[in-house]
């Protein structure tokens, strides 16, 4: 059994009952500071995010993060590390939530300050691949007053969560409309999804 089981159990559980589930620590402090070192979150490496499936257009009033793909090939060794672990969580929430996911697309992302990405979910009406969204955050020592939110919106209230270093979210992809309210201060993290095709497959 792999010292990730109980976070998997956690995260199966979460998915299962509420549809969704977060875990503080999914990273340790080490892990969190390697892939920090490796400048990959810095301004001239990422490009502002579009809108969309087909068009990919850019609009700062939906959506102000800038982003770069994860080439899992090219990826340095710290990253390949995560996608691991990623994909033993895929491996496993097919075992126990009898899904067939079959990768995973991720990307970095930074929110600058006064950035926010509005109400949205992350299925797209066109393309159905993307079932389980993950996100995983990198801000040391966030503190409330700087905003940048994640705010799920479920039947019965909304759920906030600050972008802790080393915390992991996730949530169905299909039903769970969320936002990113404003921040305060730069927001670092690595957005993707489980699919249920191969990326590259159409
Ligand atoms: C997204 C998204 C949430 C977050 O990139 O689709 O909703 O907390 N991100 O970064
Ligand atoms: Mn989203």
């Amino acid at each position: 059994m792999s010292q990730y089981q109980n976070h998997f159990e956690t995260i199966a559980n979460g998915l299962a009952e509420s549809g969704y589930a977060i875990v503080d620590n999914f990273l340790d402090e080490a892990e969190v500071h390697a892939i920090l070192a490796l400048n990959l979150f810095a301004e001239d490496t990422l490009r502002k995010a579009g809108i969309g499936k087909a068009t990919k257009h850019v609009n700062e009033a939906i959506r102000g993060d800038s982003i770069r793909w994860i080439e899992k090939e090219t990826a340095p060794p710290e990253v390949k590390l995560l996608l691991e672990r990623l994909d033993a969580l895929r491996l496993s929430l097919n075992q126990n939530l009898f899904l067939s996911l079959k990768d995973y697309e991720g990307h970095f992302a930074s929110y600058p300050v006064g950035s926010f990405y509005k109400r949205h979910l992350d299925q797209f009406k066109s393309d159905s691949h993307r079932k389980i969204s993950v996100i995983i955050y990198f801000n040391e020592q966030w503190k409330e007053n700087e905003g940048g939110q994640l705010r799920m919106f479920l039947k019965e209230s909304n759920v906030d969560i600050f972008p802790m270093a080393g915390r992991l979210v996730c949530f169905r992809s299909d039903l769970i409309e969320h936002e990113v309210l404003p921040t305060h201060r730069t927001r670092l993290s690595i957005t993707g999804w489980f699919l249920d095709r191969l990326v590259g497959d159409f």
